[in-house]
């Protein structure tokens, strides 16, 4: 890689991530009740787009690498990167994953929730719970002095204890200025090995929990990942910053 250096931010550089972090919470808190039945992926992002301009933010998917809109809409087996359409409609059992990244006063704010449609099934209702703990067990494991591989470490243990697999294909990333930096965050691993954890250091963690094989496939759209065995796919995904004596989430929705 070009550049493997991990950049630490400022006091002043985690404030402007704070601001735009908790931005995107809001917009996903936002966008909640409009999971329903009979609506499409548009509706929610053009929702979005709408929302984030109002609130003097921009939507960092949009036009990113040639991503044609502004939020990601992933449903049932697609992983990620699911491309918002007037042609897809959400149905009852349905489960969708939404990934919002805002930015604010130039700094990105990157967070994702899966949610149901209706009532899930109960392997659907496991697969969602298991992967929310994921992310919840992979931010529990950072710590300023640890390793990033105790972070995939404790979200691959769950997972396949949970008989689930770990998607290997995208993994969690360094976030400030910048949408998509060093360190890279993979969901599986090795306690002690990879990178040290640093205080100042700022990423994401987004596990990708699939109901059958960890494999992907990404669709001719170039974007759309699918599971290759078109089984369920869920993702969590909160932006934090380690801070000098743990962490803090800087995605999280005021409850
Ligand atoms: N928000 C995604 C992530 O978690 C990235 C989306 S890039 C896009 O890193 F181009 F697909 F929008
Ligand atoms: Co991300
Ligand atoms: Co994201």
């Amino acid at each position: 890689m070009a550049n493997e250096t991990v950049t630490l931010l400022s006091k002043r550089e985690i404030e402007k991530m704070r601001r735009a972090g908790a931005l995107a919470a809001k917009l996903l808190d936002h966008l909640t009740v409009l999971v329903q039945p009979g609506i499409s992926t548009l509706e929610i992002n053009d929702e979005a787009e709408r929302w984030t301009q109002q609130h003097g933010a921009k939507s960092a998917p949009l036009n990113y690498k040639g991503f044609p809109k502004s939020i990601c809409t992933s449903i049932n087996e697609v992983i990620c990167h699911g491309i918002p359409s007037s042609k897809e409609i959400l149905k009852e059992g349905d489960i969708i994953n939404i990934d919002v990244t805002l930015i604010v006063d130039g700094y990105y704010g990157d967070t994702s929730r899966t949610f149901f449609v209706g009532k899930p099934s109960a392997t659907a209702k496991k697969l969602v719970e298991v992967t929310k703990e994921c992310l919840r067990r992979g931010i529990a494991a950072v710590t300023p002095g640890g390793r990033v591989g105790d972070i995939g470490a404790a979200i691959q243990e769950y997972a396949e204890g949970e008989g689930f697999s770990v998607v290997r294909d995208f993994v969690g990333h360094g976030i400030s200025n910048i949408f998509h930096t060093e360190p890279q965050i993979p969901h599986y691993g090795v306690r002690g090995k990879g990178k040290k954890i640093r205080p100042g250091m700022v990423f994401t963690i987004e596990p990708m929990i699939n109901e059958g094989t960890w494999e992907a496939i990404v669709l001719k759209d170039g974007w759309t990942a699918i599971t290759k065995d078109s089984k369920l796919s869920a993702q969590f995904e909160h932006t934090i910053a380690v801070t000098e004596d743990g962490v803090e989430i800087l995605t999280r929705p005021e409850d």
